[in-house]
């Protein structure tokens, strides 16, 4: 039995989605464990391209089990639209499984979500609009609304009872946003029980239990990044979850001693989507380049991603609060024609000097930094067809090597392209 975690080390589209899948072929439970439908993952398969937002893309396979897990938080029409399209494309999903405990998004969440981003004259996050930060607010508040109160009347309306009221005052008063009466929200929740019906996992005790006793493999999916933590991010730019190795516990059902290995992905360079700090973002035609050969646009949102050089800074730190026993690193191939890679090793602050070399987590020096790089040759030849380490060009191995010094972390895997076989496995 070896059970993997998969996180995302940077801030998010690192191409986790690609090393979840390939890990999946070896699972027997994939659980994604926190975030909502903020999220956006894209496999190419056989020439087949699938977009993923809250499914772990281990329904692609044949015989495994997927449970959207008790960290997550659910909106019921895009889960449906989810799970409609890949009907459309005959994709078995009698394996798919939602946790009762899962919290649902409703619509006064995204409501709520969109006027706060809309409406920002000062600290505007970027967020997806997904109304992830709404609905694990009202999780964390206790006035939320878990998949399984669906199938409880008495729990739907003592529920409602204490929750609309509060509600509504906040919609009208605060928002100035419509409210709701009771009878609209039953009515929404009657339609949320039909989605969820075929897919709730009520028995995901014995399930878990049963995985556990016959050493079954688990991965555990993570959304998002490390950067974007809610606890160890660029906070207060960041998504309302936990996306370190750490979150697989909580947001599973499991505990941490079943998970023997954290996968960090990150990419051979940094890309972020919204507002928030980065020391390395580029925002010459160095950067317009990265996000040209990269596709750098996002999944969820389409929005352009901003890119920089690959920050060890914090993928040290995101090694150190993830977890991380190994590296994915993807889109290396997306430096083929480079002349020169670089890599940030340290913050120089333009105030005084400093040099930080460990991540300095009061975002609002950040500003003040800039980045100190250490400068690689390129391989400039076209990698993206290699599947074996040692049939590497020098340069790219010198590369791969001198990150794995800089953060003291092994790299596992390096994915130079989008499909299944464009992989390299490094041990
Ligand atoms: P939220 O998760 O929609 O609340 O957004 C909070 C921050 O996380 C914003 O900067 C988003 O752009 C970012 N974010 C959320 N999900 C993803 C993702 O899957 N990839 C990259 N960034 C994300």
């Amino acid at each position: 039995m070896s059970n993997k975690v998969v996180i995302g080390a940077q801030w998010g589209d690192e191409g986790k989605a690609k090393i979840t899948d390939l890990l999946a072929q070896k699972s027997d439970l994939i659980i994604r464990y926190q975030g909502g439908c903020n999220a956006g993952h894209t496999v190419v398969t056989d020439g087949r391209t699938f977009k993923f937002h809250l499914i772990p893309s281990g329904i692609l396979y044949k015989n495994k089990i997927c449970l959207v897990g008790n960290g997550t938080v659910i909106l019921p029409e895009f889960f449906e639209h989810e799970v409609n399209d890949l009907k459309k494309e005959n994709i078995d999903l009698s394996g798919l499984k939602v946790s009762p405990l899962a919290t649902i998004t409703m619509p006064w969440h995204t409501e709520v979500d969109g006027y706060s981003e809309d409406n920002a004259k000062k600290g505007k996050i970027g967020t997806t609009k997904k109304g992830i930060g709404p609905t694990y607010t009202d999780k964390m508040a206790r006035i939320a609304l878990k998949i399984e109160d669906l199938y409880s009347p008495e729990a739907l309306s003592e529920k409602l009872d204490v929750i609309l009221p509060l509600k509504n005052k906040q919609l009208k008063e605060v928002y100035g946003l419509k409210t709701y009466t009771k009878e609209e929200v039953l009515d929404l929740c009657k339609n949320y029980a039909k989605i969820f019906e075929p897919y709730v996992c009520f028995d995901w005790q014995d399930m878990l239990r049963k995985f556990k006793a016959e050493k079954k493999n688990v991965l555990f999916e993570g959304a998002q990044g490390v950067m974007l933590d809610v606890d160890f991010g660029t906070y207060p730019y960041v998504t309302s979850s936990n996306p370190i190795g750490g979150g697989a516990a909580t947001g599973s059902g499991y505990g941490p001693k079943m998970i023997d290995e954290v996968i960090g992905v990150a990419k051979a360079y940094v890309t972020r989507v919204g507002e928030g700090p980065f020391v390395t973002e580029l925002t010459d035609s160095m950067g317009d380049t990265i996000r040209e050969i990269g596709h750098e646009f996002g999944v969820t949102t389409g929005r352009p991603r901003r890119c920089g050089w690959f920050d060890a800074v914090t993928m040290k730190y995101s090694c150190l609060v993830g977890g991380i026993t190994s590296i994915a690193l993807t889109k290396a191939d997306v430096f083929d024609t480079f002349d020169e890679i670089k890599i940030c090793t340290a913050y120089k602050d333009k105030r005084n000097g400093k040099l930080y070399t460990s991540y300095p987590t009061d975002v609002y020096i950040h500003k003040y930094l800039e980045p100190v790089y250490e400068t690689m040759q390129g391989w400039r030849e076209n990698i993206s067809g290699i599947r074996k380490y040692e049939d590497l060009p020098l340069n790219a191995k010198k590369y791969f090597e001198k990150l794995e010094e800089i953060l003291d972390t092994p790299i596992s895997i390096i994915s130079v392209g989008p499909d299944r076989e464009q992989t390299i496995f490094k041990k």
